[in-house]
């Protein structure tokens, strides 16, 4: 590499001279070689299974037709998403729609759409849903949301599938047995197995195996209690990614966790539970996008105290909120200087009146001065899909690379933009 970092084979510096900063950047490439690698690796590797990618990690009409390109699903978990997703001319019944306080009027957007599963949550939504295919005559295929009990090693924020959980019903206790029978006999819902995810950045496949292996215990205490069989399983996502990208030419890029490291050991535990394995689906989010996207900032001002030096840049927990929200640790670079050796430590800080608005709270950083361009790499996940407007900055564009030639595929808001939609009372 000579000076500057490239992304999807165009220029950083060019890139931030073109669109600007704060600027999410995708490379396309990554994001279709996971998608590859999830075929290889899942798909035809173990029949009888499905991929659906989990578009809360980063959702707009391009990505969607990335995924639906790739031949993969999409799991949805609002009407926003699924309006993106139809916006965007992808297939209904490859989409999935999840949530644990879904609106009436996004199952109704859901099932005028025919969307292929719905993953139901909770009694009341049963009970909600049923009565929607009653009153419009249209039926749903539908999945029930469990929560093995694991807790896998992971921040408290982002466990999913514990006891106590707000989401899914435990697999212990009688409240799920109830939801079986209620689908069961509810005649527009066809129940075709259950749904679990323990959450999110987790590195060992223990708890996920361990969850696999409580379940395939409940699919079988549900067949003798009830008769009734499992035809579906899906696994749910939270493969996790390190903060490096496996990118060639990126300075100390780093391979990242193959897939099949978890999947094949959840497989081989399931298929070990009993003779007639249920059709399996995947929902990974963050695996698929992360380590495709950087954000690119420019460096406004460096404050060199005794005992810490701040590099602010002109960004910060609006566009990327996951380390104030649950310490998530990045990575990064000086993308000018990407062959300049470091010579000194410094704290990449936001613009944000808050002093927890640090990017990265530790990095080893070459000279660095007002004017120079800072990448923060894996922001590919959860950073545009969490961004918010905090003091009125508006949100970055995003622009997608592949091969030298680079688009935009969200435009940058501008200031008249966070200003749509207000009103001054007439009175006032
Ligand atoms: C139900 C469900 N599936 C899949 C995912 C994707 O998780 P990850 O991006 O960690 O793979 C999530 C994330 O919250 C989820 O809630």
């Amino acid at each position: 590499m000579k000076g500057a970092l490239t992304w999807g084979g165009v220029d950083c510096v060019e890139l931030a001279r073109r669109f600007g900063t704060p600027l999410y950047v995708f490379d396309e490439s990554v994001i279709r070689a996971r998608c590859a690698e999830i075929r290889e690796a899942f798909l035809e590797r173990w029949p009888g299974t499905s991929a659906c990618y989990a578009s809360k990690a980063f959702l707009t009409m391009a990505m969607a037709r990335i995924v639906k390109r790739e031949g993969l699903g999409l799991d949805v978990v609002s009407g926003g998403e699924l309006h993106t997703a139809l916006a965007a001319g992808f297939p209904p019944s490859r989409i999935e729609l999840h949530g644990n306080a879904k609106s009436e009027g996004e199952l109704r957007a859901a099932l005028a759409a025919g969307v292929g599963r719905i993953i139901v949550d909770g009694v009341m939504e049963l009970e909600l849903l049923a009565a929607l295919t009653a009153e419009t005559g249209r039926r749903a295929d539908v999945l029930i949301r469990v929560a093995p009990g694991v807790t896998p090693h992971t921040h408290a924020h982002i466990v999913t599938g514990h006891a106590g959980s707000k989401f899914g019903l435990p697999i212990e206790g009688g409240l799920l047995e109830g939801a079986v029978k209620l689908a069961l006999a509810s005649p527009g819902l066809t129940l075709r197995g259950f749904h679990f995810h323990i959450g999110s950045q987790i590195f060992e496949e223990n708890s996920h195996v361990e969850s696999v292996r409580r379940v395939a215990a409940l699919m079988g205490r549900m067949k003798s209690a009830l008769g009734y069989e499992t035809e579906e399983l899906n696994f749910g996502g939270g493969f996790g990614v390190g903060k490096m990208p496996d990118v060639p030419g990126v300075p100390g890029a780093e391979p990242h966790a193959p897939l099949c490291r978890f999947t094949d050991a959840m497989m081989k535990t399931l298929e070990r539970a009993g003779p007639q394995r249920p059709v399996v689906t995947i929902e990974p989010g963050r695996w698929v996008v992360a380590e495709a996207g950087i954000t690119l900032y420019t460096v406004e001002t460096v404050k060199r105290l005794p005992g810490v030096t701040y590099v602010g840049v002109d960004g910060g927990m609006p566009d990327n909120p996951r380390p104030a929200l649950y310490q998530a640790e990045y990575a990064g670079l000086v993308a000018n200087k990407a062959d300049v050796l470091p010579v000194e430590q410094a704290a990449i800080a936001g613009k944000c009146c808050e002093t927890g608005d640090i990017l990265i709270s530790s990095i080893a950083l070459p000279p660095v001065e007002r004017g120079d361009l800072f990448a923060v790499f894996n922001t590919g996940a959860y950073n545009f899909s969490m961004a918010g407007n905090y003091n009125r900055l508006p949100r970055p564009a995003v622009v997608l690379a592949r091969n030298g030639q680079a688009n935009v595929i969200v435009a940058r808001q501008s200031y008249d933009d966070l200003l749509a939609g207000e009103r001054i009372p007439e009175n006032d």
